[in-house]
């Protein structure tokens, strides 16, 4: 029976926009996180409206006449706590941080033709912070932000000006970090754009189209990334990020299953498929009819895709949902996206389906489908902790749920399939991406911190730290009994 691999990556993450703060300090320009407030009246079951981005909402936001908070530009202020945050983590015997670069830190604007050194400094300190405990860092280089200027100046994603802005800053990067980084991720969760702020619509009417010639520019911008990183430095990786948002038929009706199959498509294999294959599905023409979706391509264009692939299958898991065809269906909260209700399933605070045989069950179809390494970047559970004594937070279901999952990426193992690690979401308590809540906690270490930035910001490590270490310590004993 096959085991984990003796170098298997155990690591944590966070993202620069949830975590650093200081967003307005040593020539950083303001990023569309920056400029998303905390609103009362967001629907925390139903993240969408939320989270698509608009010019009309921008000018809303950044009005001074409405007296937002925009808990992103405070984070947990990661940016100046980088030494201790990163010393305490090594005490967990971490191998490999995830973090992400605000690009915003080396183009302000995003359109810059030179890097801003200071942000260079200052992912470079942190990266030989990490390096001095032996942590290697994995970087992604667009997590859910992209620069306000291009947002406001260039329309996001869909304008293709934007793929070269974005590679003269991952080239800065990657020739920066040469022979100190080799783990890359171009985009997070890229088959959520449609639904984040990386894409910036002028005309809501027109979503869908724009949405995919966005998608349709970061394929390209990301085939350029590794063909340039490969250049740069013939050992660096690059990696996927897919939010995977694994879904089952609500019965075993045949028109649910078909609905589930359609789901999943469009969702998840799509995007997949042009990373992963280099080439757009074969149903692609037939989506692109129906969503009246006019791609703009080229075939130079369309060769980059095909001859840069990433080398490794990234992607977060964190729950599942249904499908049905039938229009009553239960909906429930989930990654980015409300879905179908599942009754066997228990949920979190938030809604989100608990389901790790579901992570072992995308880890065949993945490695079947594409038989490159798995990498699992996140996964996590998002919990209310109130801790207002400043006490060690039992955080027994967190245990819970990381031991439940682990156990499947072990018995997947086990079957045969190549995994490179597992990581866990989130390193620390951050702001949370979509409902921008501090309250929805997902870290291993405790960060006093309401959602409306008051507190000491101390750090206090939950027993799911101790637990953790001790998996890592054991190459993923967990039997370990500490906090259940
Ligand atoms: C992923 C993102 O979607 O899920 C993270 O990559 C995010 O940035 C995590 O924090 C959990 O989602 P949320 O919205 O609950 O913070």
């Amino acid at each position: 029976m096959k085991e984990l691999k003796k170098d298997f990556l155990w690591g944590a993450g966070i993202a620069a926009n949830q975590a650093e703060g200081y967003t307005n300090v040593d020539g950083k320009g303001i990023s569309t996180a920056d400029a998303w407030p905390i609103d009362k009246n967001f629907d925390v079951n139903n993240v969408i409206e939320g989270i698509t981005m608009t010019q009309e909402k921008i000018a809303k936001y950044l009005d001074p006449v409405n007296d937002y908070y925009f808990p992103k530009r405070n984070g947990i202020g990661f940016y100046k706590t980088y030494k201790e945050d990163i010393k305490i983590l090594s005490e967990l015997g971490l191998k490999i941080f995830r973090m992400s670069i605000a690009w915003t830190r080396i183009f302000p604007n995003g359109d810059e033709d030179k890097p801003n050194e200071a942000g260079l400094k200052f992912y470079e300190n942190v990266v030989n912070e990490c390096l001095k405990y032996d942590i290697k860092v994995l970087f992604t280089l667009q997590h859910n932000e992209i620069p306000l200027g291009i947002a406001q100046n260039y329309g996001g994603w869909n304008n293709k000006k934007v793929i070269d802005f974005f590679v003269n800053y991952a080239t800065s990067v990657m020739k920066r970090f040469k022979g100190k980084v080799q783990y890359w991720v171009p985009f997070n969760e890229f088959n959520h754009l449609g639904f984040d702020n990386t894409a910036i619509y002028d005309d809501t009417k027109d979503l869908v189209n724009q949405s995919y010639n966005a998608f349709h520019n970061q394929f390209v911008a990301n085939a350029k990334v590794i063909k340039l990183g490969k250049e740069i430095d013939c050992e660096n990786k690059f990696g996927t990020m897919l939010g995977w948002m694994l879904s089952y038929p609500l019965t075993c009706h045949p028109l649910d299953v078909l609905e589930n199959y359609k789901k999943m498509q469009k969702e998840n294999y799509f995007f997949a498929d042009v990373f992963l294959k280099g080439e757009y599905p074969w149903y692609a023409t037939d989506l692109f009819n129906q969503l009246k979706v006019t791609l703009k391509t080229t075939p130079e264009e369309l060769g980059l895709i095909k001859n840069y692939n990433a080398d490794f299958i990234g992607f977060s898991y964190y729950s599942s949902g249904t499908a049905t065809y039938r229009d009553d269906m239960k909906v429930t909260g989930g990654n980015v996206a409300a879905t179908g209700v599942n009754e066997y399933l228990e949920k979190t605070d938030w809604g989100w389906q608990v389901d790790p045989v579901g992570l072992k069950i995308a880890m065949l179809d993945l490695y079947d489908r594409y038989q490159k390494p798995l990498f699992i970047l996140e996964n996590g559970i998002g919990v209310k902790e109130d801790n207002p004594d400043l006490k060690v937070v039992n955080d027994h279901y967190r245990i819970k749920y990381m031991k439940d999952h682990i156990d499947q990426i072990k018995s997947a193992v086990s079957e045969g399939v190549e995994c490179w690690g597992y990581l866990t979401w989130s390193a620390l308590d951050i702001i949370s991406f979509s409902t921008h809540q501090m309250s929805k906690r997902y870290g291993l270490v405790y960060v006093d911190q309401d959602d409306y930035g008051n507190g000491t910001k101390k750090r206090i490590k939950k027993t799911s730290f101790e637990w953790y270490k001790k998996v890592i310590k054991s190459n993923g004993d967990t039997s370990i009994k500490e906090g259940l």
